[in-house]
């Protein structure tokens, strides 16, 4: 029986179904219900039919949907498989930063542990980052954690006094602007995208920046033929199957070893024996959901 037949099955038998974000391998998106972005991740579980749902991504992503549908079954087929950058905020300075400054609204990347989010105002994703932060009435803000992120945005967002954390993801930091410039002079006439968790010296050289999803999108509408591509590099298999006539190329191997964990495996195990269940802490719970639902009310941002 192949993978896709085997999940087919389990989902039957075990009213489960299975959600992945675009760095997944290309077999777990091939077999999975709906592949996407954080944001629209988030979202997505809330339309789910089902008690189930095994979620193939890091740990933050799960952890949001099992704060956004507490009477769901949320399986995160490996649960160490976890985003560092949400580990990059003290949350003992986060808390200091709130006392001494309590005029300035506090916006994290969904990027975050829970403690983080439950002493947040508002989050975002790299989707709608902009578009959270315009939407506060407060002038002064604190966004966290990633710093590329929110200096993209302090471009952008002139009429705010904006604070920046210095967290970053090492596998977009470590793309430089040498690498895409080398496989601009091989393709010329290619397009670059960047994700805004990129330094800014390669969002200067870019075309277009966006969300995993934004960059799908600009990649289907573009008449371009030939993308480089700034962000992680299982995201080529979305793109090529969205666009098979159009060829994508990747500056060095960005790649999340954390998204990696996740394996055929594992999700078989996981929708068979329905674990390992995410579990959120019941005190932090309710705190961290007031600034998730307030990011999904803003919406989407490209
Ligand atoms: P997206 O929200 O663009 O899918 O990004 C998530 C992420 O982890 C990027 O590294
Ligand atoms: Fe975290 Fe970077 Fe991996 Fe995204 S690519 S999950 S930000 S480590």
């Amino acid at each position: 029986m192949s993978f896709q037949q085997i999940v087919n099955r389990l989902k039957e038998e075990n009213e489960v179904l299975l959600i992945a974000h675009n760095y997944q391998r290309g077999e777990i998106q091939d077999a999975a219900d709906y592949v996407g972005d954080s944001f629209g991740l988030a979202r997505k579980v809330a339309e789910m039919d089902v008690p189930n749902v095994v979620f193939c991504g890091v740990d933050f992503m799960a952890e949001s949907a099992v704060i956004l549908n507490p009477e769901k079954k949320i399986i995160h087929p490996e649960p160490m498989a976890r985003c560092p950058m949400a580990a990059m905020v003290d949350i003992d300075r986060l808390k200091r930063y709130r006392e001494e400054n309590p005029e300035a609204a506090v916006v994290s990347y969904v990027n975050t542990n829970v403690e983080t989010k439950a002493y947040s105002d508002i989050c975002c994703t790299s989707s709608n980052a902009m578009k959270v932060v315009r939407s506060l009435e407060e002038e002064k803000v604190l966004f966290l954690p990633d710093k590329n992120l929110g200096n993209y945005i302090t471009r952008f967002v002139k009429d705010k006094e904006i604070e920046v954390w210095e967290g970053y993801c090492g596998t977009h930091d470590n793309i430089t602007p040498k690498d895409i410039t080398d496989l601009k002079e091989l393709y010329p006439d290619a397009e670059v995208i960047v994700h805004p968790e990129c330094r800014p010296d390669v969002v200067d050289i870019a075309d277009h920046v966006g969300s995993t999803a934004g960059i799908l999108k600009r990649t289907i509408e573009s008449s371009s033929k030939r993308f480089i591509i700034g962000t992680e590099v299982e995201m080529g298999h979305r793109l090529k199957k969205e666009s098979p006539d159009k060829e994508f190329y990747f500056p060095g191997n960005p790649f999340c070893s954390n998204m990696k964990m996740i394996t055929k495996e594992k999700v078989i195990r996981s929708m068979q024996d329905l674990e390992p269940v995410v579990t959120v802490d019941e005190d932090l719970i309710e705190k961290a959901r007031i600034p998730l639902e307030r990011m999904i009310e803003v919406g989407r941002g490209d």
